[in-house]
């Protein structure tokens, strides 16, 4: 008896160390302060607010050409508006002038927090230098800020993507030639998902199963870039491709073209990343074979909430760490998902992220897969009333025996 005591108390301090492991660091240990003013933080002097006043945040976009750029904008947004935040969203289409001058004027304006998704990772550092200079912190949204001190690094596990593109082809097509197609390389994600792809498909290398035809990046992600890379790897060939590992949906379209073309549709595998809706429907169509699916909504929201922290002198909770080339960049990296056509259903139209409708509206309905979106939730539902039941049973019959 006493032993179990003992015990209890001793799970019970460990459970409140644990528990203190996992909240935040006081704001003051991290260099902040939380009476507003200005901190010494990261070498340089940064302006804090008081809690409770409003918080401006500049949110400086490279583009809204892909589609989950729109979904980053509107939920960024919408997190903003939740917890009462101002955002101001720039976007700079690709222009690396652009962006400068974006940032310039959002400072200018007197924007607390910058959130910066960049185009260049390498040339956007200046960013990070005049905000610091002017006291105000700098999260790097989904892309990388290189050398430079960025204060936050938000994102999903990138090279966990390329692994899982790499792993999936190899698994499916362990030998034949293959077509590689990153992305922008101003774009450090681009490097990483090869890095990822690489790990995984090294032992199909260098056992001389996989053999890779062609190993490029498409200029800006550009979709027309990897149907012309796809194209000469066709003609090299002559059709003699088994698998296309393409680094994102759009790329994975330009050269789903040049496979159309050719007479190839859905004989070669194609992988993709952003279950945009184009190449959601491609996969329920057979025409593409797998995309990654990276929720938007986490990141979005801890963008922001690391900017109010920021902000506020608060400490972050960011367990990871990315090294950009010049520092050890505080990160907070989402989980990514590999979805074919076996798991659109339990994945994409489970949470939501498109409706069935939409995926399947190039499918006849007498294709359709059987079950509903709602399955999914209604099987949770019934587990959690036989677990339900089982506890009333149990505690029914502990009541008897006593
Ligand atoms: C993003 C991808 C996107 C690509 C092109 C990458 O940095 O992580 O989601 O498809 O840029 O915009």
């Amino acid at each position: 008896m006493r032993q179990a005591r003992v015990l209890a108390l001793l799970l019970a301090a460990a459970g409140a160390l644990a528990a203190g492991a996992c909240v935040d660091q006081p704001a003051t240990q991290n260099g902040g302060t939380t009476g507003g003013g200005t901190a010494s933080t990261g070498g340089y002097q940064r302006k804090t607010k008081k809690a409770g006043e409003p918080v401006y945040i500049g949110f400086s976009m490279d583009t809204l050409k892909e589609e989950r750029w729109q979904r980053d904008k509107a939920l960024v947004e919408a997190r903003a508006k939740e917890v009462g935040a101002q955002v101001d969203v720039q976007v700079a289409n690709g222009n690396d002038a652009e962006q400068t001058k974006q940032c310039d004027n959002l400072l200018t304006k007197g924007v607390d927090v910058l959130i910066v998704a960049p185009h260049n990772g390498e040339i956007a550092a200046s960013i990070v230098e005049k905000a610091h200079a002017a006291g105000v912190p700098v999260i790097s949204y989904d892309r990388l800020i290189k050398n430079s001190e960025p204060d936050l690094y938000v994102s999903h596990q990138v090279v966990r993507m390329g692994e899982m593109q790499g792993e999936y082809a190899l698994k499916h097509v362990p030998k034949g030639n293959y077509v590689l197609i990153g992305g922008a390389p101003t774009d450090n994600n681009a490097l990483l998902l090869r890095q990822g792809q690489m790990n995984k498909l090294k032992p199909g290398v260098d056992s001389g199963d996989v053999k890779i035809i062609s190993d490029q990046y498409a200029k800006e992600w550009k979709a027309e870039e990897a149907q012309r890379l796809t194209e000469d790897a066709l003609t090299k060939t002559k059709n003699n491709i088994q698998a296309v590992v393409a680094s994102n949906d759009g790329t994975a379209g330009g050269a789903i073209s040049a496979l159309e073309a050719a007479g190839l549709t859905g004989k070669v595998l194609v992988t993709g990343q952003d279950a945009q809706l184009d190449a959601v429907q491609r996969i329920a169509e057979g025409r593409q074979t797998m995309t990654i699916y990276k929720p938007i909504k986490p990141l979005a929201d801890s963008a922001v909430d690391s900017a109010l922290k920021l902000a506020r002198g608060e400490a972050l909770n960011a367990p990871d760490k990315i090294n950009n080339g010049k520092i050890d960049v505080p990160s907070i990296l989402q989980e990514p998902q590999a979805v074919d056509k076996d798991n659109l259903m339990a994945t994409i139209i489970k949470d939501g992220y498109h409706p069935m409708e939409k995926v399947y509206e190039k499918v006849p309905r007498d294709q359709w897969p059987k079950t509903t979106a709602s399955d999914g939730r209604k099987a949770g539902g019934l587990h959690a009333l036989a677990a339900a039941l089982l506890l009333f049973c149990g505690l029914g019959l502990a009541l008897r025996l006593r």
